[in-house]
């Protein structure tokens, strides 16, 4: 097959780096880029030379061969554009978060599937070779029964206008929890507050609550003096911390516990070990050409991807639980009730039911 010919949309902050990988990657052709701003699209050209860039979509899709988009733009043209480039029959990787609401990502399912489109969510943990390495930690039972797992998603600034930090976070919190585990959240809660503009959360505390007790618990904000992307992952063997931020030695094992044992004595009812430390070897390849590679694999191979339409479907509709939540003062949100797409027979492989090992 003839390489793929990719167009981007979206050359802001994180778009730009979109655009760079897809540039870099020898899987594809990278001609074309959309953007609404002048200074941002006589970038792309010089940088990018060969790459043409056009001011809206509607003549990119005229003008150039295309067969696949990505759409880096703000969350809120999501829907409309990820529509536009699925009714023109194109392959599309659309950024996180998927949409703003569970009726717009269901329809764009539907319509990804209507025409054997590939549709996959830029969910960027579930390619991060660290939280692989958790995946599999937990699947092996390395690190035995998992009792809680927190991450924190913090820094100060890039405040959005069109979501709040709990649309604009958690979709990598969520999605990393949910890929790691391979369950889904039974219900959720958040308590949340806007301090910058009205209604629009700047901190936002999540839990989810998991059939088999486990807990978990999600801290985003762009209000906080420290930028700290950490997960801890406690259970009941062993302890591991992923730490983002480091430059190198992201992911801690110890080898330390608390259990209850078969007591002979009070002294002896409950075990607590402080063991070695463990810095495994993980691959430092950059996560986001991981992702767009996995994406062009896709394309190339008519192939679902791992963050799929249902995979954004399922983080969807737990952030609209979220918000749910966090609009009632932290209620918490049942998220039992048996839903059709969520549970299509074809995703069973994507969720093994007992985690306990
Ligand atoms: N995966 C990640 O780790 C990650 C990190 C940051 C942002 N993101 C996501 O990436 C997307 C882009 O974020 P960003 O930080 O680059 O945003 P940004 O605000 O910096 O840039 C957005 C760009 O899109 C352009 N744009 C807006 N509407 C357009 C349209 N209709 N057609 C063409 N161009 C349009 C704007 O001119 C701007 O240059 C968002 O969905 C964001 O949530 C993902």
């Amino acid at each position: 097959m003839k390489k793929p010919r990719v167009a981007t949309i979206g050359l802001g902050a994180w778009g730009w780096n979109v655009g760079r990988c897809f540039y870099e990657l020898p899987d594809c052709e990278l001609i074309a880029c959309c953007d609404l701003s002048e200074s941002r699209r006589m970038a792309a050209e010089r940088n990018w030379p060969g790459v043409k860039a056009y001011s809206t979509v509607d003549e990119m899709f005229t003008m150039a061969e295309l067969d696949a988009i990505v759409v880096s733009s703000p969350a809120i043209t999501h829907y409309p554009l990820v529509r536009k480039a699925l009714l023109a029959d194109y392959d599309v990787f659309v950024e996180k978060p998927f949409t703003l609401n569970l009726e717009h990502a269901e329809e764009l399912l539907h319509l990804s599937e209507a025409r054997s489109r590939v549709l996959m969510v830029g969910h960027l943990l579930e390619y991060h070779p660290v939280v692989e390495e958790l995946r599999n930690l937990i699947r092996s039972g390395e690190l035995g029964d998992i009792y809680y797992i927190y991450t924190q998603r913090v820094n100060l600034g890039r405040i959005r206008g069109d979501e709040n930090a709990l649309w604009s976070f958690a979709p990598h919190d969520i999605s990393q929890i949910i890929f790691m585990l391979g369950l889904e959240p039974v219900d959720v809660s958040a308590r949340g507050q806007s301090f910058i503009q009205n209604g629009i959360e700047d901190v936002v505390f999540l839990s989810l609550f998991f059939e088999s007790r486990i807990m978990a618990h999600i801290h985003i904000s762009w209000l906080d003096p420290h930028k700290t992307r950490t997960t801890t992952i406690v259970g009941s063997k062993k302890m591991a911390v992923f730490d983002d931020t480091a430059v190198s030695e992201k992911l801690r094992i110890y080898d330390s516990f608390a259990t209850p044992q078969q007591a002979r004595s009070y002294g002896e009812a409950i075990q607590v070990r402080f063991g070695d430390i463990r810095i495994p070897r993980v691959s430092a390849a950059e996560p986001l050409k991981l992702e767009c590679q996995h994406f062009l694999d896709c394309v190339i191979k008519r192939a679902r991807p791992r963050s799929d339409a249902y995979d954004g479907l399922r983080v969807i509709r737990i952030l609209e639980a979220a918000q749910q939540s966090l609009e009632q003062d932290g209620i918490p949100v049942n998220l039992r009730g048996e839903d059709e797409l969520i549970t299509a027979p074809e995703r069973a492989d994507r969720c093994w039911s007992a985690l306990r090992v």
